[in-house]
């Protein structure tokens, strides 16, 4: 979806959290950092989606949301969620998703750190992991979302047949993803080489990778039934 942005103007510069913090599980902090996200128990999705029904997709870490909103448009059967840390992209993406009246796309500002509880098991038929923030430092690597437990949550929430999808610019990152998905027996995976075999729209960072001619990774992800 072309977004008008004269309607909803792009804040000159989204925050950037330098704190550590921001990316630590609640239960890890002693001091809380200013917009830190607050944590969901419960949700009411007749408050979110139009059709009153649960998500079937969520987007970790949505960004600037070209991706979700874009799959929202192309599945109009399909309700995706957003799950994103800073505040400022939830609040912009909400002023869109309201003023165009999108029914089945919604953005909720909360670290998925704190866990997805509020999520029904096998409910997801796909999760997004998509240009996560890479944190290239081999001290910052704990505040990679990405890890056994993050796994094992992902795996819960997902139906038998559901999929997560990842992609990364960073080769690091990519090969962290592997060595992490090759410790676990309950997920396989395969690398993604072609648009074709993805079929999926592009992402923010997608575009500015391609714009820049940035190379990528891209790996599908299913439950080992
Ligand atoms: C590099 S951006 C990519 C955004 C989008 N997926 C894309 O491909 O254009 C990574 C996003 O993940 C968000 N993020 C990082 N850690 C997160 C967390 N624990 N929970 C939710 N979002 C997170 C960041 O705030 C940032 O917006």
């Amino acid at each position: 979806m072309k977004i008008d942005s004269k309607k909803y103007p792009l804040p000159s510069r989204f925050r950037h959290h330098s704190s550590p913090n921001l990316y630590l599980p609640l239960s890890e902090l002693k001091t809380i950092p200013d917009y830190y996200p607050p944590l969901i128990e419960e949700i009411r999705w007749n408050d979110l989606f139009a059709n009153g029904k649960a998500p079937d997709a969520l987007d970790i870490g949505c960004g600037k949301g070209q991706f979700l909103l874009d799959f929202a448009e192309l599945n109009p059967d399909l309700n995706i969620l957003g799950l994103e840390l800073r505040k400022g992209p939830v609040e912009w993406l909400n002023q869109i998703i309201k003023g165009e009246n999108i029914p089945n796309v919604a953005v909720i500002w909360y670290s998925v750190v704190n866990g997805l509880d509020f999520i029904e098991s096998e409910s997801i038929s796909k999760v997004f992991y998509l240009f996560p923030d890479p944190w290239f430092k081999k001290k910052h690597i704990k505040r990679r979302a990405f890890n056994k437990k993050f796994l094992e949550m992902i795996n819960k929430i997902l139906k038998p047949e559901g999929i997560l999808y990842i992609a990364t610019d960073v080769s690091d990152v990519h090969n962290y993803h592997l060595e992490i998905l090759n410790s676990i027996n309950f997920f396989r995976y395969e690398l993604v080489n072609s648009d074709s075999e993805w079929k999926l729209p592009r992402t923010n960072k997608e575009l500015f990778c391609l714009k820049k001619n940035i190379e990528y990774y891209r790996v599908k992800v299913y439950k080992n039934l």
